[in-house]
């Protein structure tokens, strides 16, 4: 079995549920499997959030940003931090395919805003985005996404 490595963060369990999904849809469609790891576990866990990826991986990143009304404030990220922070560290963004972000509409101009603040400080792209749980067309087709993306790499036809 192949497996595409994710680090991610959720807080509230959307974007864990969604993850969760797309290792169904990749699993039934395509016979590979996603190795997630919510970065605030090992926060929650005393564990180090300064390590070396070994691999190419994706990032999902729900936004929490600061206040705001959604038009004209609110830009400063909370919470979601350890995962910018295990991104930073060393050479891990350059093994960062992408990042795919997630967020309530209900914030207007700031929907997935930290995915794009982080595409903007680390220099990878945005691949999609989703709203909450994400539908189950979200999660078709961003699994494609994830698994062309891993294919093209490999230079597989
Ligand atoms: C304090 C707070 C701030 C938030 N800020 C934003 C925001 O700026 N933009 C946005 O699109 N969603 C925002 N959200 C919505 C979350 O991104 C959304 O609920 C997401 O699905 C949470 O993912 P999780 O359950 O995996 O933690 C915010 C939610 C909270 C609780």
């Amino acid at each position: 079995m192949q497996y595409i490595q994710v680090y991610y963060i959720s807080l509230s369990g959307n974007t864990t549920d969604f993850l969760k999904r797309v290792n169904q849809y990749i699993c039934a469609n395509y016979g590979m499997e996603l190795n997630i790891v919510n970065i605030k576990d090992k926060v929650k866990d005393g564990e180090s959030i300064y390590f070396q990826a070994t691999e190419p991986y994706f990032s999902f990143l729900p936004a929490y940003l600061e206040g705001g009304n959604g038009l004209d404030t609110g830009f400063t990220e909370i919470l979601t931090t350890p995962l910018k922070e295990f991104i930073a560290y060393k050479e891990n963004r350059k093994l960062c395919l992408g990042v795919v972000g997630s967020g309530n509409r209900n914030f207007n101009k700031q929907f997935c805003l930290t995915a794009y603040q982080y595409a903007d400080t680390f220099g990878f792209p945005v691949i999609d985005e989703f709203e909450l749980r994400g539908t189950n067309e979200d999660v078709g087709r961003i699994g494609d996404k994830m698994v062309a993306m891993i294919n093209d790499r490999e230079g597989v036809k």
